[in-house]
């Protein structure tokens, strides 16, 4: 096996607060190992246009309480093509890269097992405020982002219950509805719709109005993006209802701010676990977090696993809260 002497770190994908955190790691972890840590800028992009940056200590130094990634992400096309892989297989061995650290979802976990495949080793970091990564429980970013959606729902709250309406608020996710089950149970949401479970407007409506019959005259309707058009379904409600509704997507918001305590513990911990694996010359593996314990897996069989929601958790909500 190749001895590992320089490695380099990216993110890619949709940022993720805590992101910063985890580059921070992995540049301190390599030093203190003795390695030579390049940054590589927007993702892939920067990996195949060489577009990288030598780091010592100070250069990560007040970055793990910012929010977004200093080093820029990105969605690089050309890297989803062999050609793009190669070209930037031949930027590693050009700049002595011995081995890269990937900071982001699924897609860029799938291109760090097509770079490790050609032979140099690349370690995934789960970085997503989407929490749907099926091998770790936690993903990097997600209790930033519940935090951030909590918050928001709480103020849209505020006027709801002032002019006695329905707020539909529609949540990041992509395809899965952690987020949105996840601050529906912490806003107290009349109904929760996410993406794994069919759609059912009239189930919507039965809650509201068991919740009118409690005397409740605001609601909050939390739903994961990609389930429905939340302008339309606020028009719906009101017709059918006669109750005032709003639709808010809360969009990018989610994606920003100051990472929580629980990002940046869960980023350093990944960050120290992938310079490991790392620096043993071990890659084509994806770091995460099972029962507290921080963990690594072979890409591929990681990107075969499914997670779905806890459909127990969400009766519970639906029990508790109208
Ligand atoms: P995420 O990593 O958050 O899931 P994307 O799916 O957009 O985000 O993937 C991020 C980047 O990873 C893409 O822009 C591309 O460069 C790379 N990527 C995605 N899918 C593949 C693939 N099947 N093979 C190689 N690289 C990929
Ligand atoms: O994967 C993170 C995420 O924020 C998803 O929740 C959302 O569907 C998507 O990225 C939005 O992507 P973009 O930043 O390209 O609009």
């Amino acid at each position: 096996m190749k001895e590992i002497k320089t490695i380099g770190v990216l993110t890619s994908g949709g940022d993720a607060p805590g992101m910063n955190a985890a580059v921070r790691a992995v540049v301190r972890a390599g030093l203190e190992k003795g390695l030579k840590v390049y940054a590589i800028q927007r993702g892939y992009s920067g990996l195949i246009n060489g577009d990288v940056t030598e780091m010592k200590y100070t250069s990560v130094s007040n970055i793990i309480n910012r929010g977004g990634t200093v080093l820029h992400s990105a969605r690089c096309l050309e890297f989803k093509e062999d050609a793009g892989v190669e070209k930037a297989k031949n930027t590693c061995l050009k700049l002595g890269l011995d081995g890269v650290v990937v900071i982001g979802g699924d897609g860029s976990f799938r291109g760090a097992s097509d770079l490790s495949k050609k032979g140099i080793p690349c370690i995934g970091i789960p970085g997503t405020i989407d929490n749907d990564i099926a091998c770790s429980d936690i993903t990097i970013g997600f209790s930033t982002a519940l935090n951030t959606a909590m918050d928001n729902i709480d103020k849209l709250r505020d006027t709801s219950q002032s002019h006695d309406r329905c707020s539909v608020v529609e949540v990041m996710g992509r395809r899965a509805g952690h987020i949105a089950l996840n601050v529906g149970i912490a806003c107290g949401a009349t109904a929760i719709v996410v993406n794994e479970i069919p759609y059912n407007f009239d189930d919507v409506i039965s809650r509201i109005r068991e919740s009118q019959k409690l005397g409740k005259k605001h609601f909050i309707i939390v739903v994961s993006e990609g389930v429905t058009d939340v302008h339309a379904m606020a028009k719906e409600i009101e017709s059918v209802t006669g109750i005032e509704t709003r639709a808010t997507v809360l969009g990018h918001i989610q994606r920003g701010g100051t990472p929580s305590v629980e990002d940046r513990v869960l980023a350093t911990r990944m960050g120290w676990h992938a310079v490991e694996l790392l620096s043993q010359g071990i890659g084509d593996r994806v770091i995460a977090e099972k029962a507290g314990k921080i963990i690594d897996l072979d890409i591929q069989e990681a990107l075969k696993m499914k997670k779905t929601i806890d459909k127990e958790i969400l009766d519970m909500a639906n029990r508790i809260s109208l």
